[in-house]
């Protein structure tokens, strides 16, 4: 793979933040010296209360790792406060609404009075530090200040994407038992209401413990009310104090909760803390972005994933920079919205995910180059990996071949940019995301634990603890454990897999565990199973992936039916709407296939491997199939699967 074309550092990164030399020192010293690196790193990048007495202590046997500890510091205060001598009059947030007409700046004043108002709103409903608030917002300021507000006094945020169902997000309330939660009338994308207050009445009906729901009313329909209970948003605000103290937290304090899916069981919270959370944010929007005094940067992803909170709110802000809002979507009014975005704000960095790439290419070239976009000067990717054709189409005509693409790999729980290239060092190969940022020691494993050596593929592992690293899952530490520190002894395991080139470029081949991306979001195979059982007709379902050419994965749904139980011509709509009620538009089934029977080993474990080729219509490598306890099922399955697509 190492003959891949190259795209050479453009001579306009020659000046970046980190050249190839720079790269190779600050790596180097960032292995040998951790400690003294990262006590350089948290100086330069954030203010500090209090300063440390050690930089890191981890155990990964035990999950655990302690940043900074004995520092003190306030997030809010890093991202908003610091800056006021410099930037009060600079806008923090650009809001572009999903109404083409309309957008708003605020500045790093305006940011500061919204967010102690809140604050103290918050406070006034008794939030006390440690105290967990749930917010399920659309893509509005608000959501910022909310986050912000939240750090400021202390309490912990659980963002719940505004996509998931009432019965997601009671799980996700009662799971961290959350009191409060921010939430808004309706939200609108693409010029259509989403009723997210409706979806919040029905999710409190099973939280007796929420006291108070905040409302923000963005479209001024008629909603329900619970009186006591619902405040509306700015009313509340209002009437508060423009001040508000930053709390000074403990370095390890929990700054927030993010639900994410694994292969099995219900979505775990992921829990990240302040400080070494904030530098790692910090550091890697500064240098994989490479920004710069006063540019105007945009991330497409929702506030609701971890790529919002790090690369639209705490990374950029912690930076004192401009970082832009989108509450639309991009294929409206049409699929040139995002370029009229860029001209419209003169955007220089623009981050997005490969399943956006895909929908916008698919439209055709017109909608890009009716629109100028010379501001743009760096373009990024994150999400799922990126097929040469959509990179190419990307750098060629997006970026009019001038701008550099850095394909970012991390996850919910590394929190930050693990594996990266940086613009001004790495020459690009288009599918790869190159080389571990700063700190990051990578491994590749073969299946009996031992390190792949030089150019080959393996599991993904990481072999010592970095400053954005998972703390625990929220309520269950030996969950923690057994997820990430348990498969490998002494490693974190990623859960993908990945190749290394002879010039050390890293290559993500994608999931090995049972997990789902599908347009991005990330699924559990076991979350749709579970949903699609719920059906009085359905005995048993097996969910795998298949190729999809926009989703990246399509979910892939094999249904067995009760015995008695007979395909009515609404069974199909039915299974796809109860996913939709059980967990969010985002899980809809592309694929139903009925299953007279699943291939199952003799101890009664689904064979997966082998749905997941008869999905892709691989039937001639379904490998060893001597195991099942009914090796005909496999049969019927090829059988229809063939008729199916005839
Ligand atoms: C999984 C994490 C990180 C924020 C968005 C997703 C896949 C992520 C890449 C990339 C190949 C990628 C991995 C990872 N993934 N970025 N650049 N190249 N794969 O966060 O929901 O926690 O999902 O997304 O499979 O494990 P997430």
């Amino acid at each position: 793979m190492s003959k891949n074309l190259v795209h050479k550092v453009p001579k306009n990164f020659h000046d970046a933040h980190i050249t190839p030399q720079k790269y190779k020192e600050m790596y180097q010293r960032s292995i040998d010296d951790p400690n003294g690196f990262w006590a350089d790193m948290a100086t330069e990048f954030l203010d500090w209360n209090q300063t440390w007495n050690r930089v890191v202590d981890y155990n990964f046997s035990k999950g655990q790792a302690q940043w900074f500890s004995g520092a003190e510091l306030n997030v809010s205060y890093n991202c908003i406060d610091r800056h006021l001598p410099k930037r009060a009059k600079q806008t923090a947030l650009i809001w572009e609404s999903d109404n083409p007409e309309e957008s708003m700046e605020i500045s790093y004043a305006d940011l500061k009075t919204e967010v102690c108002k809140l604050a103290n709103t918050l406070k006034s409903r008794g939030v006390k530090k440690g105290d967990r608030v749930c917010i399920y917002l659309p893509m509005i300021p608000q959501a910022a200040y909310a986050m912000l507000a939240c750090a400021r006094i202390g309490a912990v945020h659980s963002v719940v994407f505004g996509g998931f169902s009432p019965e997601a997000l009671k799980d996700r309330i009662l799971d961290a038992d959350c009191r409060l939660v921010i939430t808004a009338d309706e939200s609108t994308r693409g010029g259509k209401n989403v009723p997210l207050k409706a979806n919040v009445d029905k999710a409190l009906a099973h939280c007796p413990d929420v006291h108070t729901c905040l409302v923000v009313k963005c479209t001024h329909n008629d909603i329900p009310w619970v009186a006591g209970r619902d405040i509306c948003y700015r009313d509340s605000v209002s009437v508060m104090s423009a001040d508000c103290p930053p709390e000074s937290m403990a370095a390890e304090d929990p700054l927030f909760i993010l639900y994410t899916s694994g292969s099995t069981g219900k979505p775990k919270g992921v829990l990240h803390t302040t400080a070494g959370y904030l530098l790692q944010a910090a550091m890697t929007f500064k240098y994989t972005f490479d920004y710069r005094e006063g540019e105007v940067y945009w991330c497409t992803a929702d506030v609701g994933w971890v790529t919002g909170h790090t690369y639209i709110v705490y990374g950029p802000l912690c930076n004192g920079a401009t970082s832009l809002m989108f509450e639309g979507v991009p294929t409206y009014p049409d699929a040139g919205r995002c370029w009229d975005i860029v001209d419209k704000h003169k955007v220089n960095i623009f981050y997005t995910a490969p399943t956006a790439i895909r929908a916008l290419q698919a439209q055709g070239d017109e909608f890009v180059s009716r629109s100028d976009r010379s501001s743009l000067r760096l373009l990024g990717t994150v999400g799922e990996p990126i097929n040469p054709e959509a990179w190419e189409w990307y750098h060629r005509v997006v970026g009019d071949a001038r701008c550099p693409i850095v394909d970012t790999w991390w996850q919910t729980e590394t929190g930050t940019h693990m594996i990266t290239a940086l613009p001004g060092a790495t020459d690009l190969k288009p599918g790869s995301a190159s080389f571990p940022f700063f700190g990051v020691q990578l491994a590749l494993l073969n299946e009996d634990g031992s390190e792949v050596q030089g150019a080959g593929s393996g599991y993904l592992v990481v072999k010592s603890s970095w400053p954005s690293q998972i703390r625990t899952i929220y309520g269950d530490h030996q969950r923690l454990i057994d997820t990430y520190f348990s498969t490998y002894e002494g490693y974190y395991f990623t859960g993908d897999g990945a190749t290394r080139d002879a010039d050390g470029y890293y290559w993500i081949t994608g999931r090995v565990d049972d997990v789902l991306n599908v347009s991005g979001h990330r699924m559990g195979t076991a979350e749709v199973e579970s949903a699609l059982v719920l059906h009085p007709k359905i005995a048993e379902a097996a969910v795998v992936g298949f190729p999809h050419d926009i989703k990246g994965q399509g979910i892939y749904c094999y249904v067995t039916l009760m015995d008695n139980a007979e395909v009515d011509g609404n069974l199909r709509a039915e299974l796809i709407a109860l996913c939709s009620r059980e967990i969010g538009p985002i899980a809809k089934p592309d694929v139903i296939q009925w299953a007279p029977g699943l291939p199952k080993t003799r101890s009664g474990k689904i064979m997966r491997r082998i749905l997941r080729k008869i999905a892709e219509s691989d039937m001639d490598s379904l490998g060893d199939i001597t195991t099942l306890a009914d090796p005909t099922v496999v049969d019927t399955l090829i059988k229809d699967r063939i008729s199916m697509m005839a």
